[in-house]
């Protein structure tokens, strides 16, 4: 049953008046006929302003880890506006939070906050960068880091021809063409490749940027055995290993993706689920690296540690920390799973997931992929078509097949049931008008 967009229909006529796209972030432009606006959010449901309610499961690209409105930690943050605004001076709590941090993911020794994952990045990097005092940076094929200009290099698989090397293109116009240089790109699980790429750049690469389960990107996921290479390969060409964690902290595991592989990076970052929304994020790392912080390296910013996101963040984390939420978040995710497969199994449609149960991604080829180079022999098209009839049928996806599903600890049987119906209807509406299709061009 196709939803009514009236009202996000009209709006978007206003909004695009005086916001480019008509959206504040151009990656909640999804078209004329099917960008959405917000009216409001509970648990794991938002209502758009034409009162569609659909089981979230983007959460906001992941915050919303205990879903959205938790009164636990949106009390929390009513007490932190009490202290009175941003005063641009610290206070006590930071240092509440930042040992919270420090106990749950044993390589963030020291810990600094910014707002954005953005921001995180962007400083972990430069802080490698003065402490090796080397230029250069790995990245992996279908990673994502932010909208900053050294993360901004990218292999735009979609337009590969499946032959030879795929291109590294600027994701956006006005990123610097002579920076191009400084990124090495590699593929995800292939270890014999990277340590070609740190030899040859030996002395002049400052780190490995990695997302051990990338959150950009299906959810692709590294093997331990080539994480713990990778890592024994950054020490070996003395280079920084920073991992990531915006999506995956303290969501996969209480110490992230570092605790579920039992590795430690020399730089980490977080952000998302840290708050539950509000806006925080996390740089942190091992001591004698963090300490060059203040010692030659600038960070800091006017809003940074705002006093209602760091008592969010306390709140949520402690949640995390202390009760099973993240056992139940996975726990649903296999769930999804199972009811996922069964409905596309009866139907003889190859698929696989990829990621981790809080985190999945839903992949449409008999094979989990390794690369993101896989991803391009999947029927990803059947993908993209299916989110669109996923969305009228009152379940919320990314419309791309590269953003994983979030799982958050307000899912419940009846988000379960309630999904699972409109993913049959889905798929068999996308089955129906592929034949259909097929049937007019023959
Ligand atoms: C792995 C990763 N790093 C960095 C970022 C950038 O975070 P933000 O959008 O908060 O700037 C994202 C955003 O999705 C991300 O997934």
């Amino acid at each position: 049953m196709a939803r009514t967009l009236t009202n996000s229909h009209a709006h978007f006529k206003l909004a695009e008046q005086r916001l480019p796209l008509g959206v504040a972030s151009n990656f909640r432009y999804w078209g004329e006929e099917r960008t959405i606006y917000i009216k409001s959010g509970r648990g794991g449901r938002i209502t758009d302003i034409d009162d569609n309610i659909y089981v979230d499961y983007r959460l906001g690209y992941g915050p919303a880890i205990l879903g959205y409105a938790d009164a636990r930690v949106d009390e929390a943050a009513r007490q932190g506006m009490a202290l009175g605004g941003v005063f641009a001076l610290s206070t006590e709590m930071e240092l509440q939070v930042a040992a919270r941090i420090s106990r749950m993911v044993p390589a963030a020794e020291l810990v600094r906050f910014s707002n954005s994952g953005t921001e995180a990045v962007m400083a972990a990097l430069r802080l490698a960068r003065a402490y090796t005092g080397r230029d250069d940076y790995v990245l992996l094929e279908g990673s994502y880091h932010g909208l900053f200009d050294a993360a901004m290099w990218h292999v735009p698989m979609h337009a590969w021809n499946q032959q030879g090397e795929p291109e590294v293109t600027p994701y956006s116009e006005g990123v610097p063409v002579n920076s191009r240089s400084l990124a090495h790109f590699v593929q995800m699980n292939d270890a014999n490749a990277l340590e070609t790429v740190l030899a040859r750049h030996a002395g002049r690469i400052a780190c490995l940027l990695i997302e051990p389960i990338m959150g950009n990107c299906l959810g692709i996921a590294a093997d331990q055995a080539y994480l713990l290479a990778a890592r024994r390969l950054c020490d070996k060409y003395n280079v920084l290993m920073i991992i990531d964690e915006v999506k995956t902290g303290f969501r996969v595991a209480r110490g992230g993706v570092q605790e579920l592989y039992g590795v430690q990076a020399d730089i980490c970052t977080f952000a998302k689920a840290v708050a539950n929304g509000y806006p925080i994020s996390v740089l942190a790392g091992r001591e004698h690296i963090m300490r060059k912080i203040g010692r030659g390296v600038a960070h800091g910013g006017t809003y940074t540690a705002h006093p209602v996101s760091l008592a969010a963040a306390d709140r949520t984390l402690q949640i995390l920390e202390e009760t099973d939420a993240l056992e139940r978040i996975a726990e649903y995710g296999t769930k999804l799973r199972a009811g996922m497969s069964a409905v596309l199994g009866a139907r003889g449609i190859p698929h696989s997931f990829v990621g981790h149960p809080s985190m999945s991604g839903l992949y449409f080829a008999e094979k989990p992929p390794r690369t993101y180079r896989d991803w391009k022999g999947s029927d990803y098209s059947f993908y993209n078509e299916m989110a669109q009839h996923l969305h009228d049928e009152g379940v919320l996806c990314e419309p791309d097949s590269r953003e994983p599903w979030f799982m958050c600890a307000a899912h419940d049987e009846s988000c379960l049931s309630d999904t699972l119906r409109g993913f049959e209807r889905a798929v068999d509406r996308t089955v129906t008008d592929g034949a259909v299709r097929r049937k007019l061009s023959a």
